[in-house]
């Protein structure tokens, strides 16, 4: 299994110590992981698409098999209990046969119910770690998501091991390759729903395994932050486009987003000055740096992108002051990725989960971290014409900063978002995004 092999054994090794030493502290045994269970839609007979719990992606590769666990201690090998049950309606999960099957005691489970039978005898200092308590209390397992543990595993999470940069890398690597068939897709006159089959047949994920919904915007609709409509329909203009769409690696995610001008014009000059802003900001990462400090640099950029465009006029530090650069850049800079697109731990500031809000006139922000070596952090400024947000400046003396004959022009546009995934070291950035030639 190429290099990532002798990576895992590394990775599991770090595992077991994180597990070893949270366990240590609490006085716990061992904790019992489930992968999950099947989730039926209401009055139906189908399940919604099955979405395995990260904590136990986070030891294998094993996405799509409910009932399964992991029983583990940081001492011993890892007990994992995998589902293969007796089902002519479904496919049953070959047995496990993979670069990870040797790091695991396997036991198989034929009927889902049956779980206990293969269980520590006794669970008292035992904790379930999951999703479905109602499955810990069948089972009689008091402790469930120690409060302690998580933070603990959460914090640590953040500080990816060389098996999950990787993992990283790759699934930027195949998302890459669909940014790459869907922009030539949009030049070439697709629909949304067309350039959406365009990408994830060259990502070769259905829409399920991609790990978030794609953004798939032309002209007006970037406009919208979480725009998962996909019209069929050629719009009569063709004037921009925003693709936000990722790829699942073994359960890790990319992240990225690029906006195109159909033509070359002042909004193709704005994405070429956000996109040097976005340059500038990964620039400023490094160790010891607050990501909080890069959120409000980030406005300050905006504000003079807003002058430079005309957008608005004033002083800088006003708009900023004002709320005016938050008009046109409401969301955060960013956030932690991996396991989860957005990965847990953004306002963890230690093992104990110790919380750091984002400010105040920042809601949307998702992360505080002060950055360090293993951190993976998605950087993605964007500056758009919301015109609910922008009728909160309109009606009150803030309206007269703006000026509005820019903002009809550029209204049809949408906006732009540029996303990129990057990976701190002690010595460098590492754009996995760019690196893979994604201009
Ligand atoms: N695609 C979700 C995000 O950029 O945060
Ligand atoms: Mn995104
Ligand atoms: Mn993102």
């Amino acid at each position: 299994m190429d290099k990532l092999a002798p990576l895992y054994a590394t990775h599991i090794a770090e595992l077991n110590r994180r597990y070893a030493d949270i366990l240590a502290r609490e006085q716990l045994d061992g904790l019992i992981i489930h992968s999950g269970q099947a989730h039926r839609q209401f009055l139906d007979d189908m399940n919604y698409p099955f979405k395995v719990n990260p904590h136990f992606k986070a030891w294998l590769p094993v996405l799509d098999n409910p009932n399964c666990w992991l029983l583990v201690n940081g001492r011993d090998k890892p007990t994992l209990i995998f589902y293969r049950p007796v089902d002519f309606w479904h496919k049953v999960a070959d047995e496990p046969n993979a670069f990870w099957s040797e790091f695991f005691e396997i036991k198989l489970l034929t009927k889902a119910d049956k779980v206990a039978e293969l269980l520590p005898a006794s669970l008292t200092r035992w904790a379930y770690m999951g999703e479905h308590l109602d499955v810990a209390d069948v089972l009689g397992i008091k402790h469930r998501n120690p409060e302690a543990v998580m933070s603990y595993l959460h914090y640590h999470r953040s500080f990816k091991t060389d098996y999950e940069l990787e993992c990283l890398r790759r699934a930027n690597q195949i998302a890459v390759r669909g940014h790459q068939a869907a922009r030539s897709a949009f030049f070439n006159g697709a629909s949304e729903f067309e350039i959406q089959q365009t990408y994830l047949s060259a990502v070769g994920q259905t829409a399920n395994e991609v790990p978030y919904d794609n953004i798939i915007a032309l002209n007006q609709n970037a406009a919208i932050l979480h725009y998962t409509a996909l019209e069929h329909q050629v719009p009569a203009q063709r004037l921009s486009f925003l693709i936000d769409a990722g790829a699942s690696y073994f359960g890790y995610a990319s992240d990225i987003t690029r906006t195109y001008a159909f033509e070359k014009n002042v909004f193709d000059e704005l994405i070429a000055a956000l996109n040097q802003v976005q340059l500038d900001l990964i620039a400023k990462m490094r160790p010891g740096v607050r990501y909080t400090d890069l959120h409000l640099a980030t406005h300050d950029k905006i504000a003079a992108l807003l002058l430079d465009f005309k957008l608005a006029s004033g002083d800088a530090a006003g708009l900023v002051e004002q709320g005016i650069t938050s008009a046109f850049f409401p969301h955060g800079l960013g956030h932690m990725l991996g396991l989860q697109v957005h990965d847990v731990g953004g306002f963890s500031h230690d093992e104990r989960g110790t919380h750091i809000a984002a400010p105040e006139q920042h809601p949307f922000l998702r992360c505080t971290r002060i950055l360090a070596p293993r951190q993976v952090l998605t950087m993605e400024p964007g500056l758009y014409i919301i015109d609910s947000l922008l009728a909160e400046l309109k009606s009150d003396a803030r309206g007269k900063q703006v000026n509005w004959d820019m903002v009809d022009q550029l209204r049809p546009y949408g906006g732009i978002r540029i996303e990129d995934n990057v990976i701190v070291h002690q010595d460098r950035n590492e754009n996995m995004t760019r690196d893979l030639g994604l201009a």
